[in-house]
């Protein structure tokens, strides 16, 4: 994490202050970034690439509603092969960059049925169901706690600016409780009943080892989900990774307002 630090601390003029990662589709918003520092992933030592399709593979730093940002377009996921450290690499390097205050997207199954295609949900809450960890091993002193808490790993005070601004923009507000899977095969009905089930609203296969990543270094997090699909066995279609970037397209105005405009209170 060193090198990585050392070298964006070489690039960079300005610090940011938040941390914006990007889920599939919702790139875009990396292309409304003022004064653009664009870094390729390739560029920075030991960096993980992102090979997912829908995901660019580029660290911008710049300006958006007045605030210094560093956007991820594109981010690491363990189905890429990844190791676990090496998925939570972005966000703890930016973090220590000072982006500490961290909007985390992705693209998500739909769950609740309250939900629709479209729909932007404000995650309250996580299952991990990924079966693993990215604190697993000797604790880093320096970054956190052993143990650290997870009461609150979706800070109240984000999710009801975000939930003001949603209401503000005359977008419909939902909240949602996010399980996180390995993928990469889309769930199973009998997968998605289960979730539903045990809490869920949600499924992807991000985020969550952000979230615990940035919770342990006492970073703030919001994460906002996009229902790019009902999960399996909602309707009676099936899950094409096609569909799940189109919606993401569909909805990318209107996510970069909400975004825009959140910013400034974050
Ligand atoms: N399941 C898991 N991950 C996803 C989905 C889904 O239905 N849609 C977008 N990401």
């Amino acid at each position: 994490m060193k090198e990585q630090l050392a070298y964006l601390q070489s690039r960079i003029t300005t610090p940011p202050e938040i941390t914006i990662v990007l889920g599939s589709g919702l790139g875009p918003l990396a292309d409304a970034v003022e004064n653009p520092l664009v870094i390729p992933y390739e560029e920075i030592p030991g960096w993980p690439r992102s090979t997912a399709m829908g995901h660019a593979g580029k660290l911008v730093f710049g300006q958006l509603a007045g605030r210094n940002v560093a956007v991820m377009s594109g981010r690491a996921h363990l189905y890429e092969g990844h190791q676990i450290d090496q998925v939570v690499l972005g966000v703890r390097v930016l973090a220590q960059l000072g982006g500490r205050k961290v909007i985390l997207t992705n693209a998500a199954g739909g769950i609740n049925l309250t939900y629709h295609r479209g729909a932007l949900v404000l995650i309250s809450d996580h299952l991990n169901l990924q079966g693993t960890n990215p604190l697993l091993g000797p604790n880093d002193d320096s970054l956190g706690p052993r143990f650290p808490d997870m009461t609150f790993a979706y800070s109240r005070r984000l999710r009801e600016l975000a939930e003001e601004t949603l209401r503000k923009l005359g977008i419909p507000v939902h909240h949602g409780v996010y399980a996180a899977l390995s993928g990469p095969s889309y769930e199973t009905p009998a997968e998605i009943r289960y979730l539903r089930i045990i809490g869920a609203d949600l499924v992807g296969m991000s985020t969550v080892p952000e979230a615990i990543a940035l919770n342990h270094m006492g970073a703030e997090v919001l994460g906002i989900s996009c229902v790019t699909n009902m999960a399996a066995g909602v309707t009676n279609e099936k899950i094409h990774h096609n569909e799940v970037l189109e919606t993401g397209i569909q909805v990318r105005e209107q996510f970069i307002r909400l975004i825009q405009a959140i910013l400034p209170g974050v």
